[in-house]
């Protein structure tokens, strides 16, 4: 799709590598400035090289989503820059699977501190300065195992579902605001996550998707597009599956 973000400025979190690069890739490609965040400081500084190609004032900070004062620091920054901030993608988030007998407490608390209340923080923080111009557009990434679960993944598919129950409710709250809050729920996508798969649970997800392919980032990045742009400004609440099938 081809959607017109000139002007516009957005966060996507996580957007060093894997969905997050290629969702921010495509909002430049589309006109807006993109800001992306990560931990890896090398990571990031070469991402933000590579955006710059499309749009010169795309910049990378460093950013621990599960740090509240860190997120809200990081938005002034953005906002004192800028002027604006019109659209927030979260995305940054990490797996650390393990049945549930043998899970350790410490695997549930950080897949639940990055993944959910790194959204709780991303969003509180930036809402504020859209709130200021009427306008926002955020976009959750969950994942189909927010509906599906999966064995060896309690602690991420609680984050996931976490996230989407955290849209609607804030789509709810924003709404009369002039700001979007939506979800996309990835099925299984190429990217380093998936990669640390092996062969044979990757032949047998292959197996279950009825388009019969894994997804590529930019399967994921035209759907954030798309409720990032205009085209969807009556669009709040929703959550968009783009799985191949594999969630029908
Ligand atoms: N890949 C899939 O099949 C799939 C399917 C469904 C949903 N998803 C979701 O899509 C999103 C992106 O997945 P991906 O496959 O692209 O993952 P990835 O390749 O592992 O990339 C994760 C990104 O998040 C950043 N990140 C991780 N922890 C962070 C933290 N605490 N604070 C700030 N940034 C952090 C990473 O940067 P640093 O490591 O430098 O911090 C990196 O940029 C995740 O939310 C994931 O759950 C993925």
């Amino acid at each position: 799709m081809k959607g017109d973000l000139k002007g516009k400025v957005a966060i996507v979190t996580g957007g060093s590598r894997g969905i997050g690069q290629g969702i921010a890739t495509v909002l430049a490609q589309n006109g807006a400035t993109c800001v992306i965040t990560g931990r890896d400081e090398k990571r990031l500084a070469l991402a933000a090289q590579a955006l710059q190609s499309l749009e010169p004032a795309c910049r990378g900070f460093r950013l621990h989503v599960e740090k509240l004062q860190e997120v809200e620091e990081v938005a002034k920054a953005v906002f004192d820059a800028y002027g604006r901030i019109d659209i927030l993608v979260n995305n940054a988030g990490i797996t650390s699977d393990q049945l549930l007998l043998r899970m350790k407490e410490d695997q549930w608390d950080r897949v639940m501190e990055t993944n959910l209340k790194g959204v709780f923080n991303c969003t509180k923080a930036v809402a504020r300065y859209m709130l200021k111009k009427r306008y926002g557009r955020i976009v959750n990434i969950s994942s189909v195992i927010a509906f599906m679960g999966n064995p060896g993944q309690a602690n991420y598919a609680a984050s996931k579902a976490g996230i989407i129950g955290f849209t609607k409710a804030v789509a709810r709250e924003l709404a009369r605001k002039g700001i979007t809050v939506n979800a996309v729920a990835p099925g299984y996508i190429q990217t380093d996550m998936t990669e640390a798969m092996e062969q044979r649970a990757r032949d047998g997800i292959l197996a279950l998707i009825p388009q019969g392919r894994l997804g590529t980032v930019e399967d994921v990045a035209q759907a954030v597009l798309f409720l990032a742009s205009d085209a969807a400004s009556y669009i709040t609440g929703h959550v968009l599956n783009v799985s191949g099938g594999l969630y029908i």
